[in-house]
């Protein structure tokens, strides 16, 4: 059950969202873990999603195990299907909600790992904790959060508009304490500060980062696309709209997100965060 203080995941689980989480595999998104693992490791993947990451850790601790949790039943639904499509049987995945706390013991797991998660919950401060409880002595507690905002070149008014409101929807979600540095919306590059609050000795905790880019035509026509239909069909657009946009800001922005895609000299990127603490 979701917790009362857990305001509902924001962007819901439209296809055209639950497409991008798909598309993240342990080489994109999970390599700054990769050189950690030990092959009877047990692994847990917080907010796992659709679970490409997670039935992607499997390989890597073959005498091992990898369990995925995620609030939503539906998704979890996907990533079943997917472990068995590709026949990976040391995974299972598990409805649960890191803020409520979690069905597992102390030190159950040697790796405790989440993608993209933590900014979405209200509180990661608590979700860290939980997710420390759960991690043996001696193991691992590995993020990976991207640190808003998206920059695109060229930075047009309509796509400008869209960063407005994404940071807008994602604040309107989280916890005031963990969401801003002065007046500018930040949350991956937070984390190891979170951590900290957390319990984690601050001298444990290694600082690292990557970038997501986005450039080529294939590239830049699925992401363009991904984010147009995102804010026209699914609860991204909703919550724009709840953060105050109108019917013609949101066209403006599908359409900026259209013309990006087209646009041969159309990039993107994210920061994307990383820490390991150890436990
Ligand atoms: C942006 S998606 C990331 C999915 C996947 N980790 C990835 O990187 O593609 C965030 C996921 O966290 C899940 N989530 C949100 N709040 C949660 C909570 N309190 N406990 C567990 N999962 C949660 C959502 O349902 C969603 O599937």
């Amino acid at each position: 059950m979701t917790s009362p203080e857990n305001k509902t995941y924001a962007q819901g689980y439209h296809p055209s969202v639950t497409r991008s989480h798909a598309s993240r595999t342990v080489s994109t998104d999970a390599a700054f873990l990769l050189p950690y693992l030990r092959p009877n490791q047990h692994i847990l993947d917080i907010g796992c999603g659709p679970g490409t990451i997670t039935t992607g850790f499997s390989a890597y601790v073959p005498g091992g195990s990898v369990t995925g949790i995620d609030v939503s039943a539906e998704v979890l639904d996907q990533a079943r299907a997917l472990a068995l499509d590709k026949e990976v049987y040391n995974v299972k995945f598990d409805t649960g909600d890191i803020l409520s706390g979690l069905a597992y013991k102390n030190g159950e797991f040697d790796v405790v790992f989440c993608s993209q998660t933590l900014c979405h919950l209200s509180d990661p401060v608590r979700g860290l904790r939980e997710m420390k409880r759960v991690c043996a002595p001696g193991g691992i507690v590995a993020c990976r959060e991207g640190d808003m905002l998206f920059r695109w070149y060229p930075l047009t008014h309509g796509l400008q508009l869209f960063n407005d409101y994404m940071a807008k929807a994602m604040f309107a979600c989280a916890d005031r304490q963990y969401a801003s540095i002065g007046p500018v919306y930040r949350n991956g590059s937070m984390m190891h500060a979170w951590a900290r609050k957390a319990g984690f000795d601050p001298d444990k905790i290694m600082k690292g980062a990557s970038t997501t880019v986005y450039a080529s035509e294939e590239e830049r026509k699925w992401w363009g696309m991904l984010h147009a239909e995102r804010v026209e069909m699914s609860d991204v657009g909703r919550k724009f709209r709840e953060a105050g946009a109108s019917d013609s800001e949101l066209v403006q922005m599908v359409e900026a997100l259209r013309e990006w895609g087209n646009d041969v000299d159309g990039w993107y990127a994210l920061m994307q965060c990383e820490i390991i603490c150890r436990v």
